[in-house]
């Protein structure tokens, strides 16, 4: 995959300072590579649209994408009918969202952090559970189920890993070399750790991504 260890000797407590330069200085890159996203993401986007309108009847759907990154998500889900927010802590990434999904609604803030006054029918996070250190993770999960409509329901991707493991790490797919705090995820652990959550699993599969020679884990999960 093309990643190494970059310093092991940076604490975690500075996971989300470093963590949030990095996406800061990356957001160009993201615009990038947008149209490649958009069209990757199509059979996500799609396999999740057809659960959600299932299982939650209110109309519009209403999805908060945490992590929103470029927002070529947010577009996606917004030109199928719903209402969405994008929630980054990188103003840059913001700002490339703003262009690419301009109907959205874009809220800037720390997710570990942030109060949370609205509810949404998806908590959408694809690629942002594995910039967390495993002893936050439980926070992140119990945020997102607080969130989340009782009917509705959480999607979570992340790359899948041989072996379980965490620090930092220098982003290989980007120019830069910026490194980035990471977890690396393997299948049976992230089945296992949103069982221990209290969640359920109601879909899940895997793909690869050639271009970036990565293989994904998706997961839609409930709390019902
Ligand atoms: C790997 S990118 C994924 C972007 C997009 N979801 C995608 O799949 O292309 C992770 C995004 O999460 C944001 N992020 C990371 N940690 C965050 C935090 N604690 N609070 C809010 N946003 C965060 C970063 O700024 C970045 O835009």
């Amino acid at each position: 995959m093309g990643e190494e260890l970059a310093a092991p000797s940076l604490s975690t407590d500075d996971y989300l300072s470093i963590n949030q330069r990095t996406y800061e200085a990356l957001a160009d890159q993201y615009y990038e590579r947008s149209s490649q996203d958009f069209h990757n993401d199509i059979p996500i986007v799609d396999r999740i649209w057809s659960l959600l309108e299932t299982v939650v009847e209110r109309r519009p759907l209403e999805i908060l994408d945490v992590g929103c990154g470029h927002g070529v998500n947010l577009k996606m889900f917004s030109d199928l009918g719903a209402i969405t927010t994008g929630f980054d802590f990188s103003p840059a990434m913001l700002s490339v969202a703003h262009t690419i999904s301009p109907s959205s609604l874009l809220v800037q803030g720390d997710f570990m952090a942030h109060d949370w006054d609205a509810k949404y029918d998806l908590v959408f996070a694809k690629a942002f559970l594995h910039l967390f250190p495993f002893h936050d993770c439980p926070k992140i999960i119990q945020s997102m189920k607080s969130i989340v409509r009782d009917d509705g329901l959480i999607y979570l991707a992340t790359t899948l890993a041989a072996t379980s493991d965490e620090g930092y790490i220098v982003k290989h797919d980007y120019r830069g070399n910026l490194s980035r705090f990471r977890r690396n995820w393997t299948q049976g652990e992230l089945k296992q750790f949103l069982l221990e959550q209290g969640l359920v699993i109601r879909g899940e599969w895997i793909n690869d991504e050639p271009l970036r020679e990565k293989t994904w884990q998706h997961v839609i999960v409930s709390a019902w």
